[in-house]
């Protein structure tokens, strides 16, 4: 067991969302104390010096596809778990919509086994919300909450029933799981870009932005006449913000999030006809993103994840329609959140890394990790001026539909402990 001493950092304070330069002294799996000037203890402690660098509490990211079962090609349990570390993530919360799915307690199980062996970041399985995904027949929750499962989704698609999405939030509500929904009207979809400007431009079948409000509508609706915790996966759009801004005032439980695509890209990105800019929901037009901007400074917008969805590449190297959706972001999405957030004005540090940890935290009931004595040693060190440059050949995804190789980012995780180990280091 390491004992850490991590020196002249800034800490962050996701509450008071204050930055306070401190040392923080990490004993076996706990911070045993913080405060100014601490000295180095000897023995085998190993100093780490953090000048110029965040001490957060370890991020999170609750919305990402490990492919494993079924496609371990392009990502397992461990490779994913890997990334999520490099990108400075002590926890990730993966989505069910694997082959075959995950949903049920075994298949539940499995992942964690996976995650154990793996030794890398936490892993927490999200179990579907329907049998096989296929929104008709609710798939048996007690049993998956029993072997782990943080939350429910048929993430991929949404539950087109009103009839069983009312069921599933009922039968939910006495295991205190959060319902996240894929927010998407299957019969206004089948488009494979934003319906719009641009997708009549390039002659291709558009999603309109009717086609996630409707099903957020809907939902809110149930909700409000059910009750349950509801989280709105990927949000995308104006309406959705309203709606679930709304929803919030009304005191309903109700929760979003945003991926840095949906912030940093528009539909006039897909003229190239790359197929790294197809995903779902796709990406949309500016008046959409100047809402999820909006969403995210008022406190709408609840979390910041990265739909990472690793595709093998002649799956995705065809023709823009027949491309599968989704693209990956584990590595890099520190990086770019911090360029549509902070380096742009919009937020400080702390209120962006709010949304990467606490957050995400709540929505998959996890309590929340501050950086105080007493408290699990999950942290993350941010070097906030490291200029960088994405090389999606350096990822340790086994996958590489990314958007962003090649981009200049400025901001960049460097250390990510957990439980007091040190699990990444650049
Ligand atoms: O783009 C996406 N890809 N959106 C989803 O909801 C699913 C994901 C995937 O699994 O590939």
């Amino acid at each position: 067991m390491t004992n850490i001493l991590i020196q002249n950092g800034q800490v962050v304070d996701t509450v008071s969302l204050k930055l306070k330069k401190a040392d923080v002294r990490v004993r076996d799996e706990k911070i045993v104390e913080v405060g100014p000037k601490l000295k180095p203890g000897g023995g085998d402690e190993r100093v780490v010096d953090a000048k110029g660098l965040l001490v957060s509490p370890g991020l999170v990211d609750i919305h990402v596809h490990l492919r494993e079962p079924g496609d371990e090609d392009e990502e397992t349990v461990a490779s994913g778990a890997a990334a999520a570390l490099a990108g400075g993530f002590t926890d990730i919360a993966c989505m069910p919509n694997t082959t075959p799915a995950l949903d049920n307690e075994a298949a539940i199980e499995f992942v964690f086994r996976q995650a154990f062996r793996a030794k890398a970041a936490r892993v927490w399985p999200v179990g579907a919300i329907t049998k096989e995904r296929a929104g008709k027949e609710l798939a048996e929750y007690a049993q998956m909450v029993r072997g782990g499962a943080v939350a429910f989704s048929d993430d991929g698609a949404g539950i087109a029933s009103a009839g069983v999405m009312a069921k599933a939030l009922k039968y939910m509500q006495p295991f205190e799981r959060t319902l996240i929904q894929h927010c998407e009207e299957p019969t206004l979809a089948g488009g494979v870009m934003h319906g719009g400007f641009h997708s009549t431009r390039l002659g291709l079948p558009g999603v309109p932005a009717l086609a996630e409000e409707l099903m957020i509508r809907r939902d809110i609706a149930l909700v409000r006449s059910i009750g349950g915790r509801y989280h709105v996966a990927h949000i995308s759009t104006k309406v959705g913000v309203e709606r679930v801004r709304e929803a919030k005032k009304e005191g309903l439980h109700v929760t979003t999030e945003v991926c840095p695509h949906h912030l940093l890209l528009t539909d006039e990105a897909v003229s190239t006809y790359d197929t790294n800019y197809k995903m779902s929901p796709p990406l949309r037009s500016p008046e959409h993103v100047a809402a999820l901007f909006a969403g995210l400074k008022d406190g709408t917008i609840d979390c910041l994840v990265t739909d990472h969805a690793p595709h093998r590449p002649e799956e995705k190297e065809v023709e823009f329609l027949n491309a599968p959706f989704g693209i990956i972001g584990l590595e890099c999405s520190l990086g770019l959140f911090a360029k549509a957030l902070v380096h742009s004005g919009r937020l400080s540090w702390p209120a962006m890394l709010a949304k990467m940890t606490d957050g995400p935290r709540d929505v998959i009931g996890r309590p929340r990790v501050a950086v105080a004595v007493g408290q699990n040693a999950d942290l993350t060190l941010i070097d906030p001026a490291r200029e960088w440059t994405v090389d999606v050949s350096t990822f340790r995804s086994k996958s590489r539909n990314c958007p962003y190789d090649g981009w200049q980012l400025k901001g960049r995780p460097v250390m990510t402990i957990l439980e007091g180990k040190i699990k990444f280091e650049l």
